[in-house]
């Protein structure tokens, strides 16, 4: 049964990480506590002792495994050896490429490796070093997108190519309640991977205002507006707040760098300047002109109509997806 635990865990439900710090340890804690996974979001720069630190305070609020998430286009092989010698369970990647090495050196550490991938090509790829879990992140998901395809037709492709390795595949993208859960177990998925649902929780770190605006705004759209001097080639998923429709058409050769800078954040433990068109959604540390910073959010943010704590959206998710079942699909 699909709403049956993945990789160890009570429940196929991930929270997926959410950079660059909105996936704190209360967040992170929350999620595990209520038997999902929940990820902790290692920064992009390197930084072994404050990462070590962010491990020890989540576990100072749940006994409950939990993993940690990188993004392999920044540096991070410091901040990889802080997380296996940790050995939290799951060692997330995202953008970059999974070698058999990272793979080798985890399993000996005891963690399993899940990277999100967007593509067929980069999930078989992924399958051949022998991860232990696969997020195939579709075109509706919220925040940076590696894809171009929609989960509806991808992730039944990935489910039949490993299936036959015992390789659980997690559908990511525009999921937020029970019905988008089943549909996507009828893919063949076990697991959902859930980001913008749990950025509109309690526990999130996420400012106010953009907890707020989850709640209020239903659309989203796909582009390349922010963080192209950071990041370039990483296009995003937005809300269509008034500030990114006024610039949804950005001259190409214009980027955050030479711009002004609209406020200032915290972030694990850095001050740090957000100048317009900057890649960085605003945390709860986040002053300034926060209307005008991005908002990152999936497809299904139209269907977020309140701020949950995190164990109510897992236990929604579980029981919901149990009823939905049992009430449609079973004679
Ligand atoms: C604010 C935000 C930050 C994100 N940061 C990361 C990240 O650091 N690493 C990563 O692998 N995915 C990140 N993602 C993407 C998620 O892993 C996931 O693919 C996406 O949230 C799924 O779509 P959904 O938001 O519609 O649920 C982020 C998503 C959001 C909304």
């Amino acid at each position: 049964m699909g709403w049956r635990g993945i990789l160890g865990f009570e429940y196929g439900i991930v929270q997926a990480p959410l950079g660059p710090d909105i996936s704190g340890p209360e967040l992170v804690a929350a999620v595990a506590n209520a038997g999902a996974i929940g990820i902790l979001r290692a920064p992009d720069w390197e930084c072994p002792d404050y990462l070590r630190e962010l491990i020890r305070k989540t576990r100072s609020l749940t006994d409950k495994p939990f993993g940690v998430g990188i993004v392999l286009a920044f540096p991070h092989k410091e901040n990889l050896k802080i997380i296996l010698e940790e050995k939290v369970a799951i060692l997330q990647l995202y953008w970059g490429e999974v070698t058999q090495d990272i793979v080798l050196e985890a399993h000996e550490a005891g963690v399993k490796v899940v990277p999100q991938i967007g593509s067929f090509e980069e999930a078989k790829r992924a399958a051949d070093v022998g991860v232990d879990a696969i997020i195939v992140q579709g075109h509706e998901a919220g925040g940076h997108v590696i894809g171009h395809e929609a989960i509806i037709a991808l992730v039944p492709r990935v489910v039949d190519l490993v299936a036959s390795r015992g390789i659980p595949v997690i559908a990511a993208g525009g999921i937020v309640d029970e019905r988008g859960y089943v549909a996507a177990l009828a893919l063949g998925a076990q697991g959902v991977c859930l980001g913008t649902r749990f950025l509109a929780t309690e526990e999130s770190f996420a400012h106010p205002i953009y907890k707020r605006k989850l709640v209020e705004m239903n659309e989203t759209e796909y582009t390349d507006v922010f963080g192209r001097a950071r990041w370039p080639g990483a296009p995003q998923r937005v809300l269509k707040t008034p500030f990114f429709m006024e610039w949804r058409n950005l001259p190409s050769h214009e980027n955050e760098a030479n711009q002004p800078v609209i406020g200032h954040t915290t972030i694990h433990g850095m001050e740090k300047e957000i100048r317009q068109f900057a890649g960085t959604v605003p945390n709860k540390t986040a002053r300034g002109d926060i209307e005008s910073m991005v908002m990152y959010a999936g497809e299904g943010v139209g269907l977020i109509h309140e701020i949950l704590p995190a164990a109510q959206v897992v236990n929604r998710l579980v029981e919901g997806a149990q009823i939905l079942i049992q009430q449609n699909f079973t004679s």
